[in-house]
């Protein structure tokens, strides 16, 4: 199962050269993604044994785009993944800029992890759909890409859905994803910790996108072994 750690904007230069020094001890690991800020990004960008990710990218491929990272920037420094579409950035982007990053990860070999889920609990599902339908509308079946269904409300609220309800936003995803004939790994994030992972685990989901945990080093890397 995949883990992908969001650390949001969180910790200082001290704190990553802290959890480099941690990784040096653990095995090769395919299969986790560290997001650190984009500054931080050249520290881990030498080692081989995790995945680089980013969190967030520009729309535009180059150019006139003041305080922007292009795709092309992040393939430099060894990112092969970006979280697109945050709920945390949604605020400030449409849905047809975060197509546009999509397409710009896609094309620089970047897998993009887009992220879709309700605001409230009783939110419809038509939202979740259009989010999809928009971002991957250009999307070929060859190309690589990742869902994490993070319902807003649980994002950083300590609160977590039952596997029955996360496991029904996943379908609705997966067959969302079968009329554009995509098919994906679906992570789920949201308030994920070493206490409630033993559940979520029985979902059906591909993997985790981890935000507040990611800030406890040890816990972080430890949360592989509970899966
Ligand atoms: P959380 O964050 O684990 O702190 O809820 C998840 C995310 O924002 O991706």
């Amino acid at each position: 199962m995949q883990i992908v750690a969001n650390f949001k904007m969180n910790l200082k230069l001290a704190d990553y050269k802290q959890l480099l020094k941690l990784l040096k001890k653990e095995k090769e690991d395919t299969n986790l993604v560290l997001c650190p800020p984009f500054v931080y990004l050249p520290y881990f960008s030498k080692l081989n044994y995790y995945n680089l990710g980013a969190q967030d990218v520009s729309e535009n491929k180059c150019g006139n785009s003041t305080g922007q990272v292009s795709a092309e920037m992040l393939k430099e420094f060894s990112v092969s993944y970006c979280i697109v579409g945050h709920s945390e950035r949604r605020k400030f982007e449409t849905n047809k800029q975060i197509a546009a990053k999509v397409m710009q990860c896609v094309q620089n070999g970047i897998t993009p992890i887009l992220c879709v889920g309700e605001k409230h609990k009783n939110s419809k599902d038509e939202d979740i759909i259009e989010d999809l339908l928009t971002a991957f509308k250009q999307i070929k079946s060859t190309e690589k890409v990742i869902v994490a269904y993070e319902p807003v409300w649980a994002v950083g609220s300590g609160e977590v859905p039952t596997n029955e309800y996360i496991n029904k936003k996943v379908e609705l995803i997966k067959n969302t994803l079968k009329s554009l004939k995509l098919k994906c790994p679906i992570l789920y994030g949201g308030s994920v910790d070493e206490n409630n992972i033993s559940t979520l685990k029985n979902c059906k989901v591909d993997g985790f996108l981890i935000g507040g945990l990611s800030l406890k080093f040890e816990k972080l890397l430890g949360l592989r072994r509970l899966l």
